[in-house]
């Protein structure tokens, strides 16, 4: 009977003597922390505290789903089981295990950092929050996360999911994309965080981010261990906290995609070392959206060395800040392909077995993916 009533776990705020932003979140601490004991999912980074599976999970995580995180995860762990390993990965490798899972800088910034790691450190994560922080792609979240869920460190971790919480439960209208104001949540946090179990204490709000104050549509508040302390749950606050800034429109790009078929292998390229999707591979593509007439100049080809063209059916890929219309042509090549690499091109003629197991092809192509069968 008493064990969902959180409000047995709860100091309970009067109504002439209301909170500081303080009291409320230290009143939150047991609520929360007994909620995730009780409902926390089973997820595979919670399975230890090894720091090398919560750092690769946080950063994972970022900006990536749950579900969508998971087989990636055992992936990597089984490709590279430690920080050495890591550091040693051939970097297509690692590209081809990231695939699929976008800002292809986090699986670069990982390997450096792997590297600082093994030269630095013995190839261990150092139990140190100011060391953490100095580390290629650690910034203030994952240090916090890797401090406290593996080392029982008492500093914040704070996400999107832990901004949008905190911002309700304190009725907070600033905008939480500013780092002025995350900073102010964070020092906020660091004095009134649960001591004892600092690393449940953040997971704990990541969660209740991720299942409860969900971020699309309303927050399950009926659920929400925090709901008799939230002030945005009171005053019906939820469509207006956290703020949100207007969106900055994205530029769009018009892009033609080719398939280029030559004795069954396709043509792909590796992309610049710099930039959007740097070192990937990609199909052949050039701005605009090209007339059919117009492929065999545009791939500098002759017309009697195409056998074949046909369109491909219009598709859409949105990065963060570029949106890509594309439109494709599935070209077939006479003859065979020269040996390697094609010189007169960039082009490397690959098997459409290599092309699924070997090569790194991001998202971005994966409408035209499905024709190469
Ligand atoms: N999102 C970010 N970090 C997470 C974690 N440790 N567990 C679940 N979701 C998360």
């Amino acid at each position: 009977m008493y064990d969902d009533l959180y409000g047995q776990l709860q100091v309970l705020e009067r109504e002439d003597a209301p909170f500081s932003q303080e009291d409320r979140l230290r009143a939150a601490g047991r609520p929360l922390l007994y909620w995730y004991g009780k409902y926390a999912r089973k997820l595979p980074w919670r399975e230890n505290k090894d720091p090398y599976r919560i750092w690769i999970s946080e950063i994972m995580l970022q900006q990536t789903r749950v579900e969508a995180v998971k087989p990636y995860f055992q992936r990597f762990l089984e490709a590279f089981p430690d920080i050495p390993s890591l550091a040693a990965a051939e970097e297509d490798r690692l590209l081809k295990l990231w695939e699929g899972l976008g800002y292809y800088s986090r699986a670069r910034n990982l390997q450096k950092c792997a590297k600082v790691l093994t030269e630095d450190y013995k190839g261990q994560m150092p139990a140190d929050y100011g060391a953490l922080l100095k580390l290629p792609g650690i910034g203030s979240y994952t240090a916090g996360a890797i401090a406290s869920i593996a080392f029982s460190i008492p500093v914040p971790a704070v996400d999107g999911n832990v901004l949008r919480v905190v911002s309700r439960l304190t009725a907070n209208r600033e905008d939480m994309t500013k780092p002025a104001a995350k900073k102010k949540i964070e020092a906020l946090l660091a004095g009134t965080m649960d001591r004892m179990r600092p690393g449940d204490f953040n997971q704990a709000l990541i969660e209740v981010g991720a299942v409860v104050c969900v971020p699309n549509g309303e927050p399950k508040c009926m659920v929400c261990p925090l709901a008799s302390l939230c002030l945005a749950k009171r005053d019906s606050l939820w469509r207006e906290i956290p703020f949100k800034p207007p969106k900055k429109e994205r530029r769009l790009e018009k892009r033609t995609v080719f398939i280029v078929e030559q004795g069954g292998r396709i043509a792909i390229r590796k992309r610049p070392p710099k930039g959007l999707l740097a070192s990937l591979y990609e199909l052949p593509n050039v701005e605009g959206e090209l007339p059919e007439e117009s492929v065999a100049q545009a791939l500098g080809l002759q017309a009697k060395e195409i056998i074949d063209t046909e369109m491909l059916p219009a598709a859409k890929h949105i990065f963060s800040h570029v949106e890509w219309n594309m439109t494709g042509y599935y070209v077939t090549l006479a003859g065979e392909p020269d040996a390697g690499k094609n010189e007169r091109k960039d082009w490397i003629f690959v098997e459409k077995e290599q092309l699924k197991g070997q090569y790194p092809l991001p998202n971005a192509f994966q409408a035209y993916r499905k024709f190469i069968t």
